[in-house]
């Protein structure tokens, strides 16, 4: 089966997918934004396995079971951490790709057909949404093409209608 990319503006947690990607720190600790939107949902339970596993460094990505998103079809959450920008010479980019790969190899290798993940680092980490957006969806691209074997969709969700609108247009070229 192909794997195709799409967008969706919305909240994540009322996508149903098999897993839901959250733009986590590399504590694991929660916070807000999307991530603290997805442990709102998922419940107390997100936060003690994210607790057990201790801290995921930064261009990489843990995965846990889903809890409270079980409801909603929801079979696993991703935690992935993304840079935070410093002006871009820090490796940003690297390590933006880097996080999104990491998320899809976790859900491929768990053989899950569906994910969908915000836009990781562009809320309160601050890379620009401009470059953010074109390494998103090149990673995605490329892992749809060349990796996915279980993967059969890959759903960027913009919460708002700039970032949508952003990720259209590149999508669309
Ligand atoms: N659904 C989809 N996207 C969302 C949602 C939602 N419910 N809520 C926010 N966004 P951010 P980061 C978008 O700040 O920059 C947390 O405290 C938001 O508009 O959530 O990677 C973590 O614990 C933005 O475009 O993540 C870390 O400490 C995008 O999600 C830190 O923030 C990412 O914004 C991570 O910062």
């Amino acid at each position: 089966m192909p794997c195709i990319v799409e967008l969706i503006q919305g909240d994540i947690t009322q996508i149903q997918a098999d897993v839901l990607v959250s733009a986590a720190n590399s504590g694991l600790r929660g916070g807000g934004g999307v991530d603290g939107a997805i442990h709102g949902v998922a419940g107390p339970e997100l936060l003690q396995a994210c607790r057990e596993i201790g801290g995921c460094p930064t261009g990489s990505a843990v995965m846990t079971d889903a809890f409270g998103l079980q409801e909603r079809g929801v079979k696993k959450v991703i935690h992935a951490v993304g840079p935070i920008w410093q002006g871009g010479g820090k490796g940003e980019a690297e390590l933006l790709k880097s996080a999104y790969h990491a998320s899809l190899m976790l859900a491929e290798s768990a053989a899950l057909k569906s994910i969908a993940f915000p836009s990781i680092s562009t809320g309160v980490y601050g890379f620009p949404l401009e470059q953010a957006a074109p390494l998103a969806l090149e990673v995605a691209g490329d892992f749809a093409q060349n990796h996915a074997k279980n993967l059969t969709k890959i759903i960027f969700v913009l919460f708002d209608q700039m970032g949508h609108d952003v990720f259209q247009a590149l999508l669309e070229t």
